[in-house]
């Protein structure tokens, strides 16, 4: 039988590392997948398997946690995002970034095979191209969180350059899902919707009614994700961040085909400060590198996850 790797997930306890968790383990066998978050155990949906609380910006802490369970692969979640990090830049640079450079530091260190880095869509910026935006290109981000996250993805061309260290990234667009609710992110209504809709029957809409953003449905975001760390390393051409797209969709073009569902439901749109966020960010994105380097293909359209989603919204 092949030798499964140990796996330590930092974050684990967010929108995205719930369901990463649940996946891995079934890939790779609950004893073998190590779940971390700065929040203790409740919130993490796996609550099976092991679990350590870990803030990631205590390099001593997470260096233990390597040598103790021998980890070899590293999926490194935690960090704040775009909305929540204008609020405290000062701490958004520290566990998105400085964090993050010891950990690629500790990995190489104690011999981890393999990292994962989630960058984002906020690392591009008003010089980047908005409709279908390249692989390489302009990268002027206008948030903390675009800073740290472009900083991040060429700190890990660095490891990977200059040590050797494999590090993997995918820039995730907006995340779409059901089983935790985002907050502090700019795409967030394309969760909120959902459940404001079912719930009350009326949602009010924080963005501009025809603000077209790139998503992706979550069980596109695991796909990509194990996709992308069971690659072959000779298959990728870069160890910045891969474009990865599912469809884009407006705030507008989402209520539509939610009305399908919910006929008598209304929606206001009241624009705050992640619309500016929001406005510097791409409206479609060219994901072909990701294609033709490890086969990435999405298998929802916007259609296909409303029809899912509302499904297992409550
Ligand atoms: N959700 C999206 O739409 C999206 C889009 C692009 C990129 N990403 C990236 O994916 C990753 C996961 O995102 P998410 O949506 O699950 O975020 P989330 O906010 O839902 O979860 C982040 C988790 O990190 C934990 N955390 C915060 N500070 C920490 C610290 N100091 N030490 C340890 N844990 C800490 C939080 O408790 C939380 O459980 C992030 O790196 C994010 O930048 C997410």
């Amino acid at each position: 039988m092949e030798k499964q790797p140990k796996v330590l997930v930092t974050g684990s306890g967010g929108q995205i590392g719930t369901e990463l968790v649940r996946a891995l383990r079934s890939m790779h066998g609950t004893e073998n997948v190590l779940s971390t978050d700065l929040i203790p155990r409740d919130r993490d949906e796996g609550a099976e398997g092991p679990f350590a609380q870990l803030d990631v910006t205590d390099t001593e802490s997470f260096v233990a946690l390597l040598e103790e369970h021998k980890i070899n692969h590293v999926y490194h979640l935690a960090a704040l995002l775009s909305s929540k990090g204008e609020k405290n830049i000062d701490l958004t640079w520290n566990i998105n970034f400085e964090a993050h450079r010891k950990l690629l530091a500790a990995c190489y260190s104690h011999n981890v095979d393999r990292v994962f880095f989630p960058s984002t869509i906020g690392v591009y910026g008003p010089t980047t191209p908005r409709q279908m935006t390249p692989q390489f290109t302009s990268f002027q981000p206008s948030t903390v969180y675009g800073i740290t996250k472009i900083t991040g993805e060429l700190w890990n061309q660095y490891y990977k350059s200059r040590y050797g260290l494999d590090v993997r990234s995918l820039r995730y667009p907006g995340v779409i899902s059901y089983e935790v609710i985002p907050e502090g992110g700019t795409t967030d209504f394309s969760v909120e919707m959902f459940f404001e809709l079912k719930r009350k029957g009326h949602y009010v809409c924080y963005l501009k009614k025809d603000t077209r953003l790139p998503m992706i449905y979550m069980p596109d975001v695991i796909k990509a994700t194990l996709g992308l760390m069971q690659a072959e390393v000779h298959q990728l051409s870069t160890s910045m961040g891969y474009n990865l797209s599912g469809f884009s969709l407006t705030p507008a073009e989402l209520f539509e085909e939610l009305q399908r569902y919910y006929p008598e439901a209304t929606i206001s749109y009241e624009p705050d400060a992640r619309q500016q966020i929001a406005d510097s960010w791409s409206e479609t994105i060219d994901d072909r590198t990701a294609s033709d380097d490890w086969g990435w293909q999405p298998d929802y359209n916007m259609q296909g996850m409303v029809k899912d989603m509302v499904k297992h919204v409550v």
